[in-house]
């Protein structure tokens, strides 16, 4: 893994952006993972604005985000796909046919994830996974105890995640219990990742997903078992890290004799 301490949240997102960037640029068609949250946004601002003073160009792309409530239609103001169109897909030229987010009810959830696993593989399998990071160490809506060879299914939220989200909804009854969310199998063949945090809230499980066991237990942490990831933290959710001086010195060193390795596991 590459483990990347940024100074603020702010740097965090432009060196999450630069690496989309440089993905669109080798492959304009690219399949882009893409998640909700607080966390990812600032990436989304970055790509939208420059989509619009510098022509970044996503017409091409096939996008995919993780998870979605269940029975939430779109249009719900607390939807991942409303988020999704109002942080990113309606600011930029990506093709709406070329945009999937998981969408069922109760009654056709079975049929439908195995759609969506079924879409990811006619589009080539995703290139790049952009994901944040729950306070359980949940990545999409993979709570603790997930399978860390899981596929897109429903899965039922943590008391602590309802309470984590409750502050999108207008009270704590509202928040969904389930959710159709990609497997830990399926976040692990994206050909390569990005985990994005900020905060000191995320500085605990941060450290036990990159530096502590592979375990069920705190799902971010099967990403250790992954080929290429990199880890874009700011100060404070890296302040845990116990070789956050070796992780601070590999960075300055890449930017020194070797930007372009950056976000490339070395
Ligand atoms: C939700 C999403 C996750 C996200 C997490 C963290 O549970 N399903 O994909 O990573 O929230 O959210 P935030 O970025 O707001 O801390």
């Amino acid at each position: 893994m590459e483990i990347i301490i940024a100074d603020t949240q702010e740097e965090m997102s432009k060196i999450a952006a630069d690496m989309i960037e440089r993905q669109l640029l080798r492959k304009p068609s690219s399949v882009l993972g893409l998640a909700t949250g607080s966390t990812p946004v600032g990436t989304y601002e970055q790509l939208v604005r420059r989509h619009k003073e510098e022509g970044l160009d996503f017409s091409k792309v096939i996008t995919f985000n993780l998870d979605e409530y269940l029975d939430l239609s779109p249009s719900h103001e607390q939807s991942y796909r409303y988020f999704m169109d109002h942080h990113l897909f309606n600011h930029i030229n990506v093709d709406p046919k070329n945009i999937h987010v998981p969408y069922g009810h109760a009654g056709e959830v079975e049929e439908f994830c195995e759609w969506y696993e079924d879409e990811i593989k006619r589009a080539g399998g995703i290139d790049v996974q952009i994901l944040g990071i729950g306070a359980d160490g949940h990545i999409a809506f993979n709570e603790p105890g997930s399978s860390l060879g899981s596929r897109t299914r429903l899965k039922t939220l943590t008391r602590q995640t309802i309470e984590d989200n409750a502050r999108f909804f207008d009270n704590l009854d509202e928040v969904p219990r389930f959710a159709i969310t990609m497997g830990v199998g399926t976040i692990l063949e994206a050909k390569e990742i990005i985990i994005l945090a900020n905060g000191a809230k995320k500085a605990e499980i941060v450290a036990e997903a990159i530096e502590g066991p592979i375990t069920a237990q705190v799902s971010a942490s099967a990403l250790q078992m992954h080929r290429q990831v990199t880890v874009i933290v700011d100060a404070e959710a890296g302040s845990k890290l116990k070789r956050a001086d070796y992780y601070r010195w590999i960075f300055e060193e890449k930017k020194r004799l070797v930007p372009r390795l950056i976000g490339k596991v070395t």
